[in-house]
């Protein structure tokens, strides 16, 4: 087989193979097809697309182009939930205990990469000792008997999306539905979970902005994960402004905490009880959403979601007792009000711009090797749609420097207030079956 002949029957618009998916895929993994053909065949696949059977070939290439996580040796049926990012997305934190809490194995590999906040494992790491550097056989171990525990993403996932998602970037070939799918869904599917819950975010704080691309996104990678035989859901959420209150490491632990005992913001805690239902569902705890719902309201309720939270991290070397005092966590030196500077109704808060103010105060990474300041961040006191009189706190920022000029200038720009009174936006637009 010669790849410019598969890049020329892509470029023409015909449906290739399996064998000539997988030959591309194992070629450019171990490189013999060199990024000079595969920059060209992404740009035909741009504007070509692809057809339902060959998403479903190129994302089990990607699959088998490295480990895969053989999660066998855990009992029952192991739900994983993704989110497509967004600001001060606090849900894997509370939804990894509230849905372990009522029995749904949570067989948890996540990353740090870039961002506003760290991921998921930099926010536990804010619990201090917490660690997820355990062998397979002791995560196995962990979710059998306290039914969740998180490990590090395995460097040799997927490392044929993690060189075409390198090369897609520089050929402006990032934006395109079945590759965005197949890289996704890839990630999910090697780390072995039977069934997938996806949380796809729209809004100016999300990757895709429209509605309208959420939804083709999200169709697009739930034909994928039921065409690759895991059961695949997806719910289309807001992130038109950013999730609950708190973006930063230690004091979206803080927030999770909260949430789990249902005294976290109104839209965090709705959300993880949609998503939640959706994963128990899945995992045949329940029969019904609204069975499912139940329950997890119940645990929020009686305290296990919470137990159970604070099993998980002491299990993994954390020091528990930050869950009933959570001055523990690590905590910033000064504490500074943004005040409103007009009386009025929030009626947009650009959840970028909040980003990216949380990530100057040192919340997130900027390059690969920057160290991310745990305790730093920002508390939004006000929602869009609520009333701000003057000198009213609109945000308040958690640093460990005076300088914080930056940081407000940037909460200044991303809050609008006007007069008239405004509707908060919807949390959930949409579900895919
Ligand atoms: N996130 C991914 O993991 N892959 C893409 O292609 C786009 C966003
Ligand atoms: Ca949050």
């Amino acid at each position: 087989m010669r790849m410019v002949d598969v890049i020329e029957k892509k470029r023409d618009g015909h449906e290739l193979s399996m064998e000539e998916i997988q030959f591309l895929i194992e070629g450019y993994t171990n490189n013999t097809i060199p990024d000079y053909q595969m920059s060209a065949f992404a740009m035909a696949i741009f504007f070509q697309g692809m057809t339902q059977q060959e998403r479903v070939y190129l994302t089990e290439a990607m699959v088998n182009s490295g480990d895969q996580i053989d999660l066998s040796g855990i009992k029952g049926i192991k739900v994983d939930k993704h989110s497509t990012g967004g600001v001060g997305d606090t849900t894997t934190l509370v939804l990894a205990p509230l849905v372990a809490a009522v029995g749904v194995p949570v067989a948890k590999m996540s990353g740090r990469g870039l961002g506003h906040t760290g991921g998921t494992i930099d926010k536990l790491e804010a619990v201090p000792g917490f660690h997820v550097e355990i062998s397979n056989e002791e995560f196995i171990k962990l979710v059998n008997d306290n039914k969740i525990a998180v490990i590090g993403q395995s460097a040799n996932l997927t490392p044929a999306d993690k060189k075409l998602y390198g090369l897609r970037d520089v050929t402006a070939t990032v934006n395109s539905i079945p590759l965005i799918a197949s890289s996704i869904m890839s990630k999910k599917i090697a780390s072995g979970a039977d069934a997938i819950v996806l949380d796809v975010k729209t809004g100016n704080g999300a990757f895709m902005k429209e509605l309208d691309d959420a939804v083709d996104l999200a169709k697009a990678m739930v034909e994928i994960g039921n065409g690759v035989g895991r059961r695949t859901m997806a719910v289309i959420s807001d992130m038109s402004q950013p999730l609950g209150f708190a973006i930063g490491n230690a004091l979206e632990v803080k927030e999770a905490i909260d949430t789990l005992v249902g005294k976290g913001p109104e839209d965090l805690q709705e959300l993880c009880l949609v998503l939640g239902s959706h994963m128990v569902v899945l995992a045949q705890k329940a029969k019904t959403i609204e069975e499912a719902r139940q329950m997890l309201v119940e645990v929020m309720e009686n305290g296990k979601a919470l137990e159970t939270f604070k099993v998980f991290l002491a299990s993994q070397g954390g020091d528990a007792t930050v869950i009933d005092d959570p001055l523990r966590l690590p905590t910033a030196t000064y504490i500074i009000e943004v005040k409103a500077q007009k009386e009025g109704y929030v009626s947009e808060i650009i959840a970028d711009k909040i980003g990216t103010a949380a990530m100057v105060l040192g919340a997130g990474r900027a390059t690969k090797d920057s160290i991310i300041d745990l305790a730093v961040g920002l508390v939004l006191n006000k929602k869009v749609g609520d009333f701000v009189k003057v000198g009213e706190s609109l945000v308040t920022i958690h640093s460990n420097s005076e300088n914080v000029g930056d940081a407000k200038k940037r909460i200044y720009e991303a809050y609008s207030i006007v007069e008239h009174q405004v509707k908060a936006p919807s949390l959930i637009y949409k579900e895919i079956l």
